[in-house]
């Protein structure tokens, strides 16, 4: 049987951007065996890895991160050395009318993977704990400024409170316990295999379909914008050359407000889809705002560049064509994805917001 040199447990590695991750590993480096360890939530989609899932050093676990029994059996059958954790309840509108989950997936479930992997591992060799954050844990700007490494916590969300929560018992086992973790905190993501509840997807989706486009409050909250794929290799790089206890900051200088995003994607599906010029944006729908909604988020990831010598690779007009590409391409995973009750739900959080 291959030794490998690394059995590295990615958690949430069905989701979005962990399938990313996974990818990743598994073409990059065949001497690690990457544990997929995921519990397929609504979110979770075994189908966003089916192009690499029989890859030799690949294996898939179904387990909960909550849960210490299913923590500790993966641990101890796979030998794990190292963590890369994302799996977490991710969608604010979600924390907000249930923030309970994202206490016991974001919050409880890190701790108990914490306590496994100090305990598993004993007197930390070579080993890696790597904890997968957001730019929500510091707030929200006013029209300047960039999130640094030090600005201070300020969370307002169930979903970004959770985060930040997280983010401390990380830090905290390793001031603790001696712990060998890295943490990172990124701005928005985009690209393929996004969960449609998500702004991007949400409105490429509507716009193929020819539903509403909902724009919550004015629309122009400002998000910073990042392709997938260059998250994944930011996680990389981190992993591989990242400082002991140290946390980065991701993202792209990629600054959009809502509106003007919602726009954009209009004006590419207008083309795409050989529908007259300007008959998308006919959809666009200003909605009841999210509560206690974040105005701007923007990242300052210069420590990232300058010390680990990490760049985006693609710039925003070619990773938002190439997104809207893919969901053309792939409507059958969409339809996989929101089979369920997704679809009654989001009627359902639709017309709350148009009352
Ligand atoms: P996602 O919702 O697409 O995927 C989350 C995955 O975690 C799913 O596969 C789900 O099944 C799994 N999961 C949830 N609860 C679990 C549990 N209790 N046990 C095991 N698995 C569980 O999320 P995403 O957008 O890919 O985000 C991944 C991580 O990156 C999260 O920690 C999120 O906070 C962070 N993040 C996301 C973004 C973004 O823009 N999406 C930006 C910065 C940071
Ligand atoms: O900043 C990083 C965070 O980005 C991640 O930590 C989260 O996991 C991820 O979900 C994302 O959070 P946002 O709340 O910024 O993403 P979302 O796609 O939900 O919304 C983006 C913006 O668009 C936000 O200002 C709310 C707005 N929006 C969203 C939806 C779903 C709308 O106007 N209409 C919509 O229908």
């Amino acid at each position: 049987m291959k030794e490998f040199t690394k059995h590295i447990l990615v958690t949430g590695g069905a989701g979005f951007i962990g399938s990313h991750v996974v990818r990743r590993l598994l073409i990059n480096y065949p001497d690690y065996r990457v544990i997929n360890f995921d519990r397929l939530t609504y979110a979770g989609n075994l189908q966003n890895l089916k192009d690499v899932d029989t890859a030799p050093n690949y294996v898939f676990v179904k387990g909960d991160i909550t849960s210490q029994q299913d923590v500790n059996k993966v641990f101890s059958d796979y030998g794990i050395t190292d963590v890369i954790h994302l799996a977490a309840e991710s969608h604010v509108d979600r924390s907000i009318s249930g923030p309970m989950d994202f206490v016991l997936a974001n919050v409880v479930g890190t701790v108990q993977l914490l306590n496994v992997a100090r305990e598993y591992w004993g007197d930390f060799q070579n080993n890696v704990f790597y904890h997968i954050s957001t730019d929500e844990v510091y707030g929200s700007l006013g029209d300047q400024g960039l999130f640094e490494e030090t600005t201070a916590y300020d969370p307002r969300s169930p979903y970004s409170a959770s985060k930040a929560s997280s983010d401390h018992f990380v830090r905290a086992y390793h001031h603790t316990y001696g712990l060998p973790i890295r943490i990172s905190n990124c701005s928005n993501n985009y690209g393929s295999h996004q969960f449609p509840e998500k702004l991007i997807p949400l409105i490429i989706n509507n716009i193929v379909q020819q539903k509403e486009l909902p724009v919550y409050g004015d629309g122009k909250n400002i998000r910073d914008w990042l392709w997938v794929e260059d998250h994944a290799h930011a996680i990389d790089v981190i992993f591989h050359t990242g400082k002991n206890g140290e946390t980065y900051n991701i993202g792209g200088l990629n600054e959009w407000t809502n509106i003007d995003l919602v726009r954009r994607l209009c004006t590419i599906l207008d083309d795409k889809l050989n529908r007259p010029s300007g008959m998308n944006e006919q959809l666009i729908r200003f909605v009841t705002d999210r509560a206690g909604h974040d105005r701007r988020y923007a990242i300052d990831a210069s420590k990232l560049t300058q010390e680990l010598g990490w760049s985006p690779s693609i710039r925003f007009e070619e990773g938002l064509e190439k997104t809207v590409d893919w969901y053309l391409a792939n409507t059958d995973w969409v339809k996989h994805i929101t089979s369920g009750d997704y679809t009654k739900y989001y009627e359902q959080q639709y017309a709350l917001r148009k009352s």
